[in-house]
């Protein structure tokens, strides 16, 4: 029970496919008292069904990252359900499906405005506003992916907006780790989600990895979910701004 009387907030839930929800799985099966958040109210009854299959209490909230009184509106909730948070778990991307086929040299400008938004800035977004909720510090994950550093086919826009995202979490975790509030992100190696499905080939990159990866397998959402779990406990208080591997390898081949 690694997470025992420890409350957090995983945004991103859109399925019981979503990396969040591993997440989610993962911190209630160690105790976490939870709230997950969804950015629609159409995906208001699924959520909430999700949260009430959970192991441990939980709720869900809408919170649409884009918005900035939204993002106010869902904090307020949050802060009523949960006065102190102990971890936060950021499991949201999104670029427009035509920027994720044909060149990255076509990205448009509201694609990438769009892409970077809320993929990106929303990180900070939300660890600014977590912040005023973790007055004896806190542990904050994100979700990133090897294309910020090697190009992937059609992944495009997206390998500059998580190169952003990674770049955030290391500003972020600089600026809060006086007050004892740790940021770092995970690398996964392709999972089949709803947002994998956006990328065009998307199957590609799945056998690739399992091929190469000295694993030879592909990652699952729940090893993910494992080392959020990790990353929001104790065992990983000496660790910060970091962005750790969970992809079964397949970050250190060549070839
Ligand atoms: N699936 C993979 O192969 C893979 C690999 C590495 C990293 N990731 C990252 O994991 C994270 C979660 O993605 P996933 O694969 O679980 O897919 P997913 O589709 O289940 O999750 C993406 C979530 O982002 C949410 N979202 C998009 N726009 C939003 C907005 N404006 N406001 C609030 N929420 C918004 C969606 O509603 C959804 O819940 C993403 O950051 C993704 O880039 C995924």
């Amino acid at each position: 029970m690694l997470l025992k009387d420890k409350s957090g907030v995983v945004f991103g839930v859109a399925n019981k496919r979503s990396i969040a929800y591993a997440c989610a799985r993962s911190a209630s099966a160690q105790g976490a008292r939870l709230i997950l958040t969804y950015q629609n109210e159409r995906l208001e009854k699924a959520t909430k069904e999700l949260a009430d299959a959970l192991p441990n209490e939980a709720i869900a909230l809408e919170c649409d990252v884009s918005d900035e009184a939204a993002l106010d509106g869902a904090f307020a909730q949050i802060a009523d359900h949960m006065p102190q948070v102990d971890f936060g778990v950021h499991s949201i991307a999104f670029a427009p499906r035509e920027e994720l086929e044909g060149r990255f040299t076509d990205t448009t400008r509201a694609g990438w405005t769009k892409a970077l938004d809320v993929s990106a800035y929303s990180m900070t977004a939300i660890t600014r506003r977590m912040e005023a909720l973790m007055p004896e510090g806190g542990s904050l994950v994100t979700m990133t992916y090897f294309g910020s550093e090697k190009v992937m086919p059609r992944y495009n826009v997206m390998g500059p907006a998580k190169a952003a995202l990674e770049a955030s979490v290391r500003y972020l975790a600089a600026d809060l780790g006086p007050k004892g509030i740790r940021v770092n992100a995970i690398s996964a190696g392709p999972i089949r989600t709803l947002a994998a499905s956006g990328v065009s080939g998307f199957s590609q990159f799945l056998d690739i990895a399992k091929e190469k990866s000295p694993l030879r397998r592909n990652t699952s959402a729940d090893e993910v979910g494992d080392a959020v779990v990790f990353l929001a406990s104790p065992l990983s208080r000496g660790i910060t701004g970091t962005t750790m591997w969970v992809d079964c390898g397949y970050h250190i081949m060549a070839l």
